[in-house]
């Protein structure tokens, strides 16, 4: 029925669309292509996604309808039948990671009331998220020191305690430095922003205390979504890049680039939710692995509809994903047709 409410149904529903596009992308992890393994993934999950009893719009995505046929911006996911939503996929965050058999690629939806989510065509955005307990301390407007300062300060550790994740690129070489002058402990990353962002909100993985740097923004919102349930705090500026002319995007979708956008800007709900599978072994998440006929799965799904957070290991019947792998290319598609069959 339309105008439902968001039930708790819907959370293990995203969970299956995570869970089989990580199985589907697993298959081609480590043959060095990018594109095949990301649509592997956009596939399977886009297959899912539309058995889920949503009225759902797809807000984050793949790209805009021209460019990309699946999961584009705009396009509209679920029977149709269910509660507004937005919704936000990734199908892989980490591509580069699952093309080159590297740790850490996920496979992540995240999803809020319809209307709730921030969405811009600019592409990375200055980013600060911390956990529970130093929820209210950051600033976005402040120095990489001054929260870190706070930051310790709310948790009652010393600086030289604090764990703080930047991706690894010459845009946050110069917040890198000072972090290090300042006697953080600094830890990169190649990529994977939502899993490391997930990370510093989760009180349970201290690994992380904060997340700091210029990384992408729609990743930014998907993370949003899982720090909102957490109760953790995030604060982002939108970051342009030189000489891109994107500030002309950002005139026509009305956006003040200077603005700080808060937690509650990113994610306006407080019905809000993310799901995430491993595709690759990582630090947040196992990735996939194949047994005689059976996939392994590691997920989480964190929900503010019920305020849970769950870990899920799973174990599938490879032949009942079958039908989503002859949806992209012969190579996965005969190898679970075997286990079909046998
Ligand atoms: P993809 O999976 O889309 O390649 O994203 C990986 C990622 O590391 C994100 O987690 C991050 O936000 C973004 O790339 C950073 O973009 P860039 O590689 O252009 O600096």
């Amino acid at each position: 029925m339309k105008g439902r409410r968001i039930d708790a149904r819907v959370e293990l529903e995203f969970l299956r669309a995570t869970e089989a596009a990580a199985i589907i992308s697993g298959r081609l992890v480590g043959r060095g292509d990018k594109n095949a393994v990301d649509q592997a993934a956009v596939d399977a999950m886009r297959s899912v996604l539309g058995e889920v009893d949503i009225d759902g719009v797809v807000v984050i995505g793949e790209g805009e309808k021209d460019e990309a046929p699946m999961l584009y911006i705009g396009e509209h996911v679920g029977t149709g039948d269910g509660p507004a939503m937005d919704v936000a996929v990734d199908p892989i965050d980490g591509t580069t990671l699952a093309a080159k058999g590297g740790h850490g690629a996920i496979s992540v939806v995240a999803a809020a009331e319809r209307g709730s989510l921030f969405h811009t065509h600019i592409a990375y955005m200055d980013k600060i998220i911390v956990g529970k307990a130093a929820r209210g301390v950051i600033s976005i407007e402040a120095s990489a020191e001054d929260n870190v300062r706070a930051v310790a300060k709310a948790m009652g550790r010393p600086i030289s305690e604090i764990t703080v994740a930047l991706l690894e690129r010459d845009r946050n070489d110069e917040k890198v430095r000072r972090l290090r002058e300042l006697g953080a402990r600094v830890r990169l990353f190649g990529d994977g922003d939502v899993a490391n962002g997930v990370i510093a909100a989760l009180e349970e993985r201290s690994r992380i205390d904060m997340l700091m740097g210029i990384g992408g923004a729609t990743e930014g919102v998907v993370t949003a979504c899982a720090v909102k349930c957490l109760g953790g705090d995030m604060q982002c500026r939108l970051w342009l890049r030189p000489g891109a002319g994107e500030e002309e995007i950002a005139k026509k979708e009305g956006i003040d680039p200077n603005r700080v956008l808060t937690l509650d800007d990113l994610c306006k709900s407080d019905l809000a939710m993310l799901a995430a599978t491993g595709v690759t072994d990582g630090e947040f998440l196992q990735g996939v692995s194949y047994v005689r006929g059976s996939a392994y799965t590691q997920s989480i799904i964190i929900s503010s509809l019920t305020n849970t957070m769950r870990m899920v290991d799973g174990k599938h019947d490879l032949s009942m994903f079958a039908h989503l792998s002859s949806l992209n290319g012969a190579a996965p598609s005969s190898a679970l047709k075997e286990h079909a069959t046998t």
